[in-house]
């Protein structure tokens, strides 16, 4: 019989976090954001909203769940709001992406510093202006390992070459933590209805099973699949591999969201995963309650 080792201390804990969203209104800041002037003496600080201040506190709290210091930070894309082109920035406390950029490293530091990150690419809209990539610059700053998902592809040589660009991470990593194998890459497609919410990874499963031969050697084929972008959790397990869409830290309010009517409530907080000296898997959404998100206002009229 195979001995079953309890939880010890060389578990590691990874702490994913996704869509993050800084510079939005509707997203957490720090008590006193900066707005950067033509030059520094313009400085001004932003001064938060009620609904902003909730954001952050559910920042924190989240943080305050945690079962374990992480080991591992991953953020799976969008760690900002970007300038909101569509919306001309309006939905922004500063259209300025280095003032987004600044304050999601304040709300990092808020979080307990972890042995390492890592990163992905989330969406275009948010985190790219033509080549120039946000999300390469806060991968830098927060040290992560640059990394690319094939290296024989020398896509990092070639741009350092060729565009005098400096590539830190790519759109799909995997990595390895006490045995357990992860994969990461920020899209997936979106399920409205609520019976149907966790059939995007449940076909994503299904379906990777024609790259298990392909895409990983031999004993390597992830233990689990982390996805952003969608913005509610969700997790399907199957006997020996499960995926889980991630919670993020907006709330469905931009006018994007408000296009088919009342927006799906997103699932606002992070995904602790905790595994075992002995490869196990334990996966701890800490995301906020009902009572917990912020109610709409009764306009009454008598
Ligand atoms: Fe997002
Ligand atoms: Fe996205």
């Amino acid at each position: 019989m195979q001995k079953i080792k309890g939880r010890s201390k060389s578990s590691k804990s990874i702490l994913c976090l996704s869509d993050v969203h800084a510079g939005s209104i509707y997203a957490p800041c720090s008590p006193e954001p900066v707005i950067t002037g033509n030059d520094s003496r313009l400085n001004t600080t932003w001064n938060p909203s009620e609904l902003q201040k909730q954001m952050t506190g559910f920042w924190e709290w989240s943080r305050d769940q945690l079962m374990q210091k992480p080991f591992l930070i991953l953020i799976n894309g969008e760690p900002i709001d970007g300038d909101n082109p569509k919306e001309l920035g309006g939905p922004t406390w500063s259209s300025n992406v280095q003032d987004q950029i600044n304050d999601f490293l304040k709300l990092m530091k808020m979080f307990p510093k972890p042995q390492t990150f890592t990163m992905t690419r989330g969406s275009g809209y948010h985190v790219l202006k033509g080549n120039t990539s946000f999300e390469d610059q806060v991968a830098q700053l927060l040290g992560v390992k640059p990394y690319e998902s094939r290296r024989s592809v020398e896509k990092k040589r070639l741009w350092n070459e060729s565009r005098n660009a400096q590539i830190i991470i790519d759109d799909v990593v995997n990595f390895e933590i006490n045995g357990a194998i992860f994969n990461a890459t920020h899209h997936i497609g979106y399920n409205r209805s609520y019976h149907n919410k966790s059939q995007a990874i449940t076909a994503m499963l299904a379906e990777l099973e024609f790259a298990r031969g392909k895409y990983w050697e031999p004993g390597e084929f992830p233990d689990m699949f982390l996805r952003g972008h969608v913005h509610y959790f969700t997790e399907v397990r199957f006997a020996r591999v499960r995926g889980a869409t991630q919670p993020c830290y907006k709330l469905s309010a931009d006018r994007f969201m408000t296009r088919k009517g009342v927006p799906d409530p997103a699932s606002i907080g992070n995904l602790e995963i905790i595994v075992e000296p002995n490869g196990h898997i334990a996966v701890e959404p800490h995301t906020i309650t009902n009572d917990m998100y912020p109610k709409y206002d009764i306009k009454r009229f008598g």
